[in-house]
């Protein structure tokens, strides 16, 4: 399973590169928003200094949702490294324009998607990746976890070629289930990553053997 961050903050993305175990990055505009990214140039600059610092596959979301505006952002966007995969949302525009992308060799990932028939079209279309949204399935009272494991059964009984980018983690243990579940990539903020590290009886353990290691 791949791990990718999701955010703009190049610091947490800095930290999580230093790891060694980054293969990418996804932002959304809630995530450019936070970081006080403003206006065109100022986003376009932002995910090139993102496409510096890391390299693997960087998710930019397009603004646009109508057809010909998609296109002409995503073509736009796709044109700032090679890297660059276009993240358009899981509206039918949005289809059309991922079935375009596909046709014309530009890779993308297909966002807010919340059910099964929605993965289905995104894999019919061609999409690169595909982005269930976890933890505000599992906001809304449903699994998203069970979501992940339905369209990887799906994904492979059909064999579609679609990678599940499991987002919208919200902490470590979600990054194990989608893991199990079958996600070929998760994308999280850098302390679902980061937990992944804990345990207490790490620490106990640790601390014992440096103890112990003073009487050796
Ligand atoms: O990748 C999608 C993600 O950023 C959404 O996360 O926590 O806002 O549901 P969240």
């Amino acid at each position: 399973m791949k791990f990718f961050i999701d955010t703009a903050n190049l610091a947490h993305i800095k930290e999580a590169n230093d790891l060694g175990i980054l293969d990418g990055v996804t932002t959304n505009p809630s995530l450019m928003a936070k970081e006080g990214i403003k206006g065109n140039e100022a986003i376009l600059n932002h995910y090139k200094t993102i496409c510096e610092l890391v390299d693997g596959d960087i998710s930019a979301e397009v603004l646009s949702v109508t057809y010909d505006e998609i296109i002409a952002e995503g073509k736009i966007l796709a044109a700032i490294h090679p890297n660059i995969v276009v993240k358009v949302p899981m509206i039918k525009d949005g289809i059309k324009a991922i079935k375009w992308f596909t046709d014309n060799g530009i890779r993308t990932n297909c966002t807010l998607v919340f059910s099964a028939g929605q993965a289905i079209l995104a894999a019919k279309a061609g999409a690169t990746y595909l982005s269930p949204f976890i933890g505000r399935l599992d906001d809304t009272n449903w699994d998203g976890v069970d979501l992940i494991a339905q369209i990887a059964n799906i994904y492979a009984i059909q064999g579609f070629e679609t990678q599940i980018l499991a987002a919208s983690i919200r902490n470590p243990l979600h990054i194990v289930k989608c893991a199990e579940a079958g996600a070929d990539v998760c994308t999280c903020p850098l302390n679902s990553i980061l937990g992944l590290l804990k345990h207490p009886l790490t620490d106990i353990g640790l601390a014992q053997f440096i103890e112990d290691a003073k009487k050796m």
